[in-house]
Order: structure tokens, then C-alpha cells, then sequence
């Protein structure tokens, strides 16, 4: 009987905690901070990729900002950490836009060589490098990865296609996403033009899918070669061109934000050098 009583006390404080999550702006889940290793915490399933590289890239910007600007002597080993990191991550993203940019090239000259085969299977290897970046960067709840299908695989059982909670948070509606749509939408069109064998419109398709690709190409290597370039510096202690290097480098952020990200966000924007 006590433990019963002690128990509803224990919810009624559950629901007194979870109603003043209510209140709570930014939305967090009502309960105690999970310890780092809680293992029945599946809550990071929700968490973008996408939105983890970017917060990466603003940590490493300011620490590079931070280690560097300003009279004193610069810390140079962090420098040269963030620009590592910056690196890999701008490789990895623009690695994707700039495969598919070539693949546009390809499909067209086996189109233009009636190489029928030739262009299908470029146009699918260009899909594969559109959900090549989802699979890294989209949260596993946006991929269909439910704790349903979580049980399954501890189970060693494959996942049942529709099966269990649905995602009810879908990535917010900026800009990107827009973006996106259209890619799809004209990757859908290519597909169909290929199979019916109209050159001239699978042209027109790949052309409006290879602008994209190359611009997001070019900020990520924007990104990415300044923030080689900053490594190259600081790993020869030279301060001369860091901050024109560092003003470039994140002109590729600020320059894909403004296309892509939408409303102001709190965390976005790196440190000046200054
Ligand atoms: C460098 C990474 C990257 C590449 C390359 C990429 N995408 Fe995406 N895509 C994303 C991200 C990030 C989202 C948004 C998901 C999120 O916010 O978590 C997204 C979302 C989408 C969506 C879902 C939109 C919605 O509202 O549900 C579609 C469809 C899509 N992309 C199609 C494509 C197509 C087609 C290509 C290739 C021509 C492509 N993407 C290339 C990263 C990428
Ligand atoms: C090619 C495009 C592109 C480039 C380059 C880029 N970003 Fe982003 N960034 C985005 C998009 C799109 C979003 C919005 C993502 C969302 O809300 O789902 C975003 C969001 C962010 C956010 C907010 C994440 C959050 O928690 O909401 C930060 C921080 C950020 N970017 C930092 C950077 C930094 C720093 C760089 C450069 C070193 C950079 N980004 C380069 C496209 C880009």
C-alpha cells in the first residue's frame, strides 16, 4: 500500500514535471538530463546529421577565430585541429554535389553516344549520391529508423517496412528542403526521359539538377580550401593571410545560408576575426 501511494505520488510529480515542460520554449523532452552512457536512451534518432556538421563547423570557425585573432602569440595546434576537422567535413559534403555535377556530364555524353544502358546506370549512381549524403546526414527518425525497427535489429530481424511510431517531426520547412523537392522532382523527370529516350528534355532536366549541384560544389570548396589553406599557415606559424583565409572560408557559410537556411537562427553565423 505504501508503494502503491509512494508510486502515485511518483506520477503525480511525473505529470507536475511534464506539464511545466509546457512552458518550456525551446521544447526539450521533460525529464532528468540522461547520464552520458544511458543505454535506454534512443532519443538521438531525432537528432539531423546535418544539423551536427554544422554545429561542428561553428565550433571549430570560433576556436579558430578565438586561437588566432588578437595581439598575443596564436595557439596554433588548435588552429590547425579546427582546420582538420573543417576540412574533412567540407569534403565530405561538397564530395557529394561535386560526383553528382560530374554524373550530369556523363549521362549526357552516353545520351549524345545513344548509349542507352550507359546513361541509366550514371543517372542511378547519381541517386545513390543524393541518399549517399541522406543516409549521412538526415536524422535516423527522417530515415524510418522507429524503436520498432530498433527492436527488430537487436533481434537480428530486418525492419518491416511502415511498421511502429512515425516521425512527427519532420525537418523544419527552410529553404533547403524547397530546394530538395525540386531535385527530386527533376531527378524523377530524368528518370522518365531516359527510359522514353528524349535526349532534349533529359538534357534540359540534368542541366536545371547540375546547377545546383555545382553551386553547392563551389561553397563547399570555398569552405573547404580556406580552411586548407589555414592549416597550411598555422602549421608553419605564419599569421600573414590567416584572417583573409579565415574571411573566405566562411564567406562559403554565410554565402550558403543565406540561399539555403532560412530564418535567423541563434546559433549559425561563425565569430568574426576580428
Ligand atoms: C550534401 C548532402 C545532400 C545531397 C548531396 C543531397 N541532399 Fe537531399 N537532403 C539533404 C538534407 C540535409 C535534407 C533535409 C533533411 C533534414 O533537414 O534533416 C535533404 C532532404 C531531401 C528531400 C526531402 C525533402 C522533404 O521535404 O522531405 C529530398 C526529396 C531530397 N533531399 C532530394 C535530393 C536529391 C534528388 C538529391 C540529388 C540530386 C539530393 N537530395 C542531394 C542533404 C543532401
Ligand atoms: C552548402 C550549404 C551550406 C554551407 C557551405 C554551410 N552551411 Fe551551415 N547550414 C546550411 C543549412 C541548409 C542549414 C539549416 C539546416 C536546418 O535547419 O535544417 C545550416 C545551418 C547551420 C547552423 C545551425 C544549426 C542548428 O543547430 O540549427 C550552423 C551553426 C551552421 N549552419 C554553421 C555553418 C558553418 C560554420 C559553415 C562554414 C564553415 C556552414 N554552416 C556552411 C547550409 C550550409
Amino acid at each position: 500500500m505504501k508503494l502503491a501511494a509512494f508510486l502515485l505520488s511518483l506520477c503525480v510529480a511525473c505529470l507536475l514535471v511534464a506539464c511545466g515542460a509546457g512552458d518550456n520554449t525551446d521544447n526539450a523532452p521533460a525529464k532528468p538530463a540522461a547520464s552520458l552512457d544511458d543505454q535506454s536512451d534512443r532519443d538521438w534518432r531525432f537528432r539531423s546529421q546535418y544539423k551536427a556538421h554544422m554545429r561542428h563547423l561553428w565550433i571549430d570557425c570560433n576556436r579558430a577565430a578565438g586561437a588566432g585573432r588578437g595581439e598575443l602569440e596564436p595557439t596554433w595546434h588548435e588552429i590547425r585541429a579546427s582546420a582538420t576537422d573543417i576540412s574533412a567535413r567540407a569534403t565530405l559534403m561538397g564530395g557529394y554535389w561535386a560526383d553528382i555535377e560530374a554524373r550530369c556530364a556523363t549521362v549526357v555524353e552516353c545520351a549524345e553516344d545513344h548509349d542507352r544502358i550507359g546513361a541509366s546506370d550514371e543517372l542511378k549512381a547519381l541517386g545513390a549520391s543524393c541518399d549517399g549524403c541522406h543516409l549521412a546526414t538526415w536524422s535516423p527518425a527522417f530515415l524510418h529508423v522507429t524503436l520498432d525497427t530498433m527492436d527488430g535489429w537487436l533481434k537480428n530481424q530486418p525492419a518491416k517496412p511502415g511498421v511502429g511510431e512515425v516521425d512527427t517531426e519532420p525537418p523544419p520547412a527552410i529553404p533547403n528542403r524547397e530546394a530538395m523537392k525540386e531535385l527530386w522532382f527533376h531527378l524523377q523527370m530524368a528518370e522518365m526521359r531516359v527510359e522514353q529516350w528524349q535526349l532534349e528534355d533529359l538534357k534540359s532536366e540534368l542541366e536545371k539538377i547540375r546547377t545546383v549541384a555545382a553551386q553547392r560544389a563551389h561553397l563547399w570548396r570555398t569552405v573547404g580550401d580556406n580552411a586548407g589553406l589555414l592549416l597550411k599557415l598555422s602549421t608553419s606559424r605564419k599569421r600573414d593571410g590567416m584572417k583573409q583565409a579565415y574571411l573566405a572560408m566562411t564567406s562559403g557559410c554565410v554565402g550558403c545560408h543565406a540561399q539555403t537556411a532560412g530564418g535567423e537562427r541563434q546559433v549559425m553565423t561563425p565569430m568574426p576575426w576580428e
